[in-house]
């Protein structure tokens, strides 16, 4: 009886793993499929207003991008979106 109990503690643990590793993946394929826009209006929000992409030139935006990654804590992949879309919207 005690055996069936471990066993039966084993499989509920194990399925949660499953469950939250599984939910944790997808979650971060949809942050992947973020386009560079929403990326942009989700993070530069946060602290103050979305600047004009033509306000700076390319050259520019790539120095605040690094800027910017590390005051938001974005990955490389993100703010290499972010600075990709302004770029083409300025
Ligand atoms: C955690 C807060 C925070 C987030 C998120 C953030 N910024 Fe900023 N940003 C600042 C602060 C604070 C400044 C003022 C300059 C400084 O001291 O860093 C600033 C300044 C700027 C400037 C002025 C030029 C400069 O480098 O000083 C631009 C342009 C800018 N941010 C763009 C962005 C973009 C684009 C994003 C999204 C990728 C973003 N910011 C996300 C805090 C943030």
């Amino acid at each position: 009886m005690k055996k069936l109990l471990v066993i039966g503690t084993m499989i509920i643990s194990l399925s949660s793993i499953v469950f939250l590793t599984g939910s944790c993946s997808s979650q971060r394929e949809l942050a992947a499929q973020k386009s560079g826009a929403q990326l942009w209006a989700d993070n530069c929000l946060r602290c103050h207003n979305l600047p004009s992409p033509a306000a700076y030139n390319d050259v520019e935006w790539e120095t605040i991008g690094l800027h910017m990654k590390e005051r938001a804590n974005m990955t490389t992949e993100q703010i290499e979106k972010i600075v990709s879309f302004i770029q083409t919207a300025n």
